[in-house]
């Protein structure tokens, strides 16, 4: 399987990272990670813990250069004269003059200081939020730019503008409940790579999808753990994958990925797209919008 992928920018990215979303000991799930192999960590400002996960990173003596560091923009900082300063709360927070890869974290913006209240326009119109992430490009804080949570009109959207840099990535939820293959395909056909969070099924649906009778199976068969079945898969669908995990062997474990047999992989995806889709991770209701964020209509 890939250890990486390459972007636009010709860097590579590692194809497994650690997530790091949540509460619980961060910085031990780091600490562990990084000893362990990881060269690539997933975060984000509003998972309110990169300090912690800078802390880690620091005492682990690993060199700026052979770590990956992704962050996000969080909703409330897509307005242009905000961007700036949002990513450098998130660098210093860091404890880096740069990040590897900086995304828009959803594609809904909220008027600064106020409680979810839509920016409609914002919204509607990412890109002059995305000309503020090309410019943190040409200063050299982000080395690439991304998006996540964006459907398909959502990036199309976006990328009908004259663009600097493309999205390089775009993060969305897969796992075998939600395996998303028409935004897989086409994804691949337009040459953006796509990053599974959630790719357990996340808490409510890990159980669930650990005990699917072809993962069991395979895991069987290759003598590895059902959810090293799962993230080896999300790999060999050629995407980079974001496990999370604060239990140290766990952390561990779903770093081993190892290529399926065609037939069994083949089987895997079969079972995966055989259901209706039932997506984890929908905040539109929390966030008491009147429409759904990922609405093909939308
Ligand atoms: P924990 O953090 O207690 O180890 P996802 O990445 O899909 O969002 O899933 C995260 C959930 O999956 C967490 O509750 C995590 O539990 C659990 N998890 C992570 N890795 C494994 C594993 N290898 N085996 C079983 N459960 C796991």
């Amino acid at each position: 399987l890939p250890t990486h992928f390459t972007l636009p920018s010709g860097d590579k990215i590692p194809s497994v990272a650690l997530g790091t979303a949540g509460r619980g000991e961060v910085g031990l799930a780091v600490k562990t990670a990084l000893e362990v192999g990881y060269t690539h960590v997933d975060g984000a400002w509003a998972y309110r813990n990169e300090d912690e996960v800078g802390k880690a990173w620091k005492a682990s003596g690993i060199p700026r250069d052979q770590i990956w560091l992704t962050s996000k923009l969080w909703n409330f900082f897509h307005a242009p004269e905000d961007v700036e300063a949002a990513l450098d709360e998130s660098l210093s927070n860091l404890g880096t003059e740069y990040l590897d890869l900086y995304l828009i974290h959803w594609p809904i913006a909220f008027k600064k200081g106020t409680d979810n209240v839509v920016d409609l326009e914002l919204t509607a119109n990412p890109y002059p939020t995305w000309k503020k992430l090309e410019e943190m490009v040409d200063k050299g804080k982000v080395r690439n730019i991304g998006i996540s949570n964006f459907n398909i009109a959502r990036v199309k959207n976006l990328t009908a503008n004259p663009l600097k840099y493309k999205p390089a990535v775009n993060q969305v939820e897969l796992n075998f409940f939600n395996p998303q293959p028409e935004l897989l395909n086409w994804a691949k056909e337009n040459d953006l790579l796509l990053e599974a969070y959630s790719p357990l099924g996340s808490t409510r649906q890990v159980q669930e999808s650990l005990n699917q009778p072809i993962v069991q199976e395979i895991a069987k068969t290759l003598a590895i753990t059902p959810a090293q079945v799962i993230i080896s898969w999300h790999v060999q669908r050629g995407t980079v994958v974001l496990p999370k995990s604060v239990t140290p062997s766990r952390v561990e474990e779903n770093l081993q990925v190892t290529a399926l047999p065609q037939d069994l992989f083949e089987k895997l995806e079969a079972a995966a797209v055989s259901h209706p889709p039932a997506r984890v991770v929908n905040p539109s209701k929390g966030w008491g919008l009147d429409f759904d964020i990922f609405d093909d209509e939308w």
